[in-house]
């Protein structure tokens, strides 16, 4: 093993010319992609962890530069889901072998904490068995703790960047890279399962403002990182960037898995758009978690924060054999639990 590895293996804090070097070349990606399935094997054995991504709404009010559902997007065709509905995803979802459902949506005032903690208690007395998840995005002290007492779990919330200058080329003014960072703060002091994560290849991201992302993730200490490529989306500013690459994208997840060695870090969704076997690669990149779309079908392609989005085939989660299926094949397992952190 070369010494960059062992030293990332052994520390985790490289050094940043060293940081540097390895998300820069492919040089390592071999030997880093081996470490860490050898790093994953050890707490998580080859178990790959499922949860059913419920889209309750793609309202949403703020309006981030690079995503579909932003609020000036006037092509985006709007819904939310009735609390019957949410219920009879988890019906679906329970019956299929889901016991962590995620409630993903814009930030839709609808949603208010009455409505939330309603529809969260109702979940967890029906499927005491299972874990919810929410990523509904910034809110404020009060209404987290109002939805932790509720009986939520965890919480996604990626920060997007973690560099000032950079964020604002991503968001509008009024959204604050420091108020993400106090709600991520916040969610951790109530006690959610917290996950924070970014996108590879935004518009402005540089190697300095990665490195950035993996600092401030340190001083985090997240129990979920979740990364994808950013893909562009035709109705929004961003329309003419870039895509984001796989092959940093499985790097990073690589890097990640050292990092922190008993993260649940999902292989998303976003990966698997942008490559068919994207989701596979990012499991054997170090990934343990998959998040198959349990929303209702007749909304599925609402829910399109950028172009091409899957939501079917392997992506829908009625495919569940399937996909464990096609798991098998590399040689991991889709397990029917809750699936929480390695202690
Ligand atoms: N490409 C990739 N990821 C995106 N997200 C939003 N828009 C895009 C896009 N165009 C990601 C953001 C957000 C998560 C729910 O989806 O990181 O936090």
């Amino acid at each position: 093993m070369s010494r960059l590895i062992e030293q990332l293996r052994e520390d985790g804090n490289l050094p940043e010319e060293k940081l540097q070097r390895l998300l820069q070349t492919d040089e390592y990606d071999r030997e880093l992609f081996q470490s860490a399935m050898e790093i994953r094997e050890k707490y998580y054995g080859r178990k790959v962890y499922i949860r059913g991504l419920i889209e309750i709404s793609n309202y949403c009010g703020n309006d981030c530069y690079y995503c579909g559902i932003r609020k000036s997007n006037q092509n985006a065709s709007r819904y939310r889901l009735t609390e019957e509905e949410i219920m009879e995803c988890c019906r679906i979802g329970y019956g299929l072998g889901f016991r962590t459902f995620v409630l993903q949506g814009g930030e839709d005032g609808w949603f208010n904490d009455e409505r939330m903690c309603r529809i969260i208690r109702n979940i967890k007395g029906k499927y005491p068995d299972c874990a919810v998840t929410l990523s509904l995005g910034e809110r404020s002290r009060q209404s987290y703790e109002r939805l932790y007492e509720a009986g939520a779990d965890r919480y996604l919330l990626r920060h997007e960047t973690a560099d000032e200058t950079h964020y604002r080329i991503l968001h509008p003014p009024g959204m604050d890279l420091q108020k993400r960072k106090e709600c991520l703060f916040n969610l951790k002091d109530i006690g959610f399962a917290t996950g924070s994560g970014f996108m590879v290849g935004s518009p402005g991201q540089t190697v300095e403002t990665i490195i950035k992302d993996l600092r401030f993730l340190q001083e985090l200490k997240p129990d979920m990182i979740g990364i994808g490529p950013y893909l562009r989306h035709k109705d929004t500013p961003f329309k003419d960037c870039e895509d984001g690459s796989i092959e940093l994208t499985l790097r990073l997840i690589g890097i990640l898995r050292h990092l922190f060695p008993k993260a649940l870090l999902p292989s998303t969704t976003a990966l698997g758009t942008i490559h068919p076997q994207g989701r596979q690669l990012g499991m054997m990149a170090g990934a343990n978690v998959v998040m198959p779309n349990l929303s209702p079908a007749h909304v599925r392609n609402k829910y399109e924060l950028y172009d091409d989005k899957i939501c079917t085939g392997d992506e829908a989660a009625e495919s569940k054999a399937h996909l464990a299926e096609q798991m098998s094949l590399t040689g991991f397992e889709i397990v029917e639990s809750r699936g929480d952190r390695a202690e």
